[in-house]
C-alpha cells in the first residue's frame, strides 16, 4: 500500500476562491442533484444554463429560481463569491467563463434588477 507523503499533499495548489465557495455552499445540493440541482460536470443540464449567459444566469440564481435558494441559501455571500461559484460550475461544463470583473458584475445588477421587477409585475 503506497501512503500519500506530505510532500504529495502540500504539492497540490490551493482551490481557487471560486471552486472554495462551491464547495462550501453549493456542492451540498449541486454534487449530488438534490431536487434536480444541474451537477457540478453535467454538461446535458448546463448546456441550456450557459446559453442564458453569464449576467442572465447569474442574476436568476441570485435571486433565487424555482428550488434553487436566493443566493444559494446564504444571505452573507457576497455577489462576487456567488457569481465566482456559477462560473465555476460553468466551466465545470465546458462553458467559457471568466471569474466576473466589475463590468460583468455591473450587468449581472441590472438583470437582477429586472429579474426582481418582472417577479413583482406577476404578483
Ligand atoms: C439547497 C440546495 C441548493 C444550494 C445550496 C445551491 N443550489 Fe443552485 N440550484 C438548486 C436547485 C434545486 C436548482 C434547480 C432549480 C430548478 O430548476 O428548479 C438550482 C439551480 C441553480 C442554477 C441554475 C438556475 C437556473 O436559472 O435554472 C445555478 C446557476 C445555481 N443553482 C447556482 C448555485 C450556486 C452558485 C450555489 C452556491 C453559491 C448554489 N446554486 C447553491 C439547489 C441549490
Amino acid at each position: 500500500m503506497v501512503l500519500a507523503s506530505p510532500l504529495q499533499v502540500s504539492a497540490q495548489q490551493p482551490a481557487s476562491a471560486a471552486a472554495k465557495v462551491y464547495a462550501e455552499v453549493c456542492a451540498a445540493c449541486h454534487a449530488t442533484g438534490v431536487a434536480n440541482a444541474p451537477k457540478l460536470g453535467d454538461r446535458v443540464a448546463w448546456s441550456p444554463l450557459i446559453k442564458e449567459g453569464q449576467a442572465v444566469l447569474t442574476a436568476h440564481a441570485w435571486v433565487g429560481v424555482r428550488a434553487m435558494p436566493a443566493k444559494g441559501g446564504r444571505p452573507d455571500l457576497s455577489l462576487e463569491a456567488f457569481s465566482g461559484a456559477v462560473a465555476h460550475m460553468a466551466r465545470a461544463a465546458g462553458g467559457d467563463w471568466k471569474e466576473p470583473d466589475a463590468a460583468m458584475l455591473g450587468r449581472i445588477r441590472a438583470e437582477e434588477a429586472k429579474r426582481i421587477a418582472a417577479l413583482k409585475a406577476k404578483k
